[in-house]
């Protein structure tokens, strides 16, 4: 399991500033709930300074802690001192959070990006332009080289553990690694490292992918008018029939296929494949 910090911890058991500001004077929503986390964080200001910040959120431990810490940074700042925060600075607020949730600080980072543009006036944050990479996780280009540069990142699976992009279907790895090789140089594209192979009992992991479906997933699924049934374990291919909206749409299904693969893989273990039962 992942190491987290007595802080992370903190904002987690004890968030600060939960909630929505009903006269708020920006909005940030980014995220999508058929990825599985999603943030609105509402600011109020006066005279360019945040005087009030609140956020909701869907998502994990992590993405509760993030928003959370954010809230907090951003209260007493002016828009231009805001706006200079990075994910790294959530993060290190937190003291830290596991590689495999920085994309939760990333995601904080996007969210006060999107609060910014709508009380300046925008249609769009800057993270929300560009062309869509990984469409597994709808992640654009834009936001793959910001992340690279901010954070220094050098392989796929890094790239993967701060936005997401990557962590579906794998058809943008090389989309990916072209965006590594261009702003690192393919000299220093770091090959990604084989994690160890979690072992564990074919019942352990059975009853793990249950839980994950029954906990973690059917409530993002259902709220979107999705859901699936899980029908057979093989190995580390789980079968499953799909319900709801999607049923009738194969890119939809393919989407929520994705969606429930991505979070057995975070939740359960990495090696597993969702198919669809027949
Ligand atoms: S398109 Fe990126 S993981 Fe599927």
């Amino acid at each position: 399991m992942w190491d987290y910090s007595e802080k992370v911890k903190d904002h987690f058991f004890h968030p600060r500033n939960v909630g929505e500001i009903q006269d708020a004077d920006a909005v940030g929503d980014v995220g999508n709930l058929a990825c599985g986390d999603a943030i609105r964080l509402t600011l109020k200001l006066d005279n360019d300074r945040i005087v009030d910040a609140k956020f909701k959120t869907f998502g994990c431990g992590s993405a509760i802690a993030a928003a959370s810490a954010l809230t907090e940074m951003v209260k007493g700042k002016t828009v231009e001192e805001a706006e200079k925060l990075t994910n790294q600075d959530i993060a290190d607020y937190l003291d830290g959070l596991p590689d495999e949730k920085m994309h939760c600080s990333v995601m904080g980072q996007e969210a006060l990006e999107a609060a910014i543009a709508n009380y300046r006036g925008y249609e769009k944050a800057p993270s929300e332009e560009g062309t869509i990479i990984c469409k597994c996780f709808d992640v654009t280009d834009k936001v793959i080289e910001r992340v690279i540069r901010e954070n220094n990142l050098g392989s796929i699976e890094q790239v993967t553990n701060y936005t997401k992009a990557g962590g579906g279907c794998k058809s943008c790895h090389p989309d990916i690694q072209q965006i590594i090789n261009d702003i690192r140089g393919p000299a220093v594209a770091v090959a990604p490292e084989p994690k160890p192979v979690k072992k564990m009992s074919n019942i352990k992991k059975m009853q793990l992918v249950q839980e994950t479906i029954e906990k973690e997933i059917r409530p993002v699924l259902t709220s979107g008018g999705d859901d699936v049934e899980l029908e057979d374990i093989d190995g580390d291919t789980v079968y499953v029939s799909f319900q709801g909206n999607c049923i009738h749409n194969a890119t939809s299904k393919e989407k929520v296929r994705h969606t429930v693969e991505a979070k057995l893989r975070e939740l359960v273990t990495e090696d597993l494949v969702v198919e669809e039962a027949t």
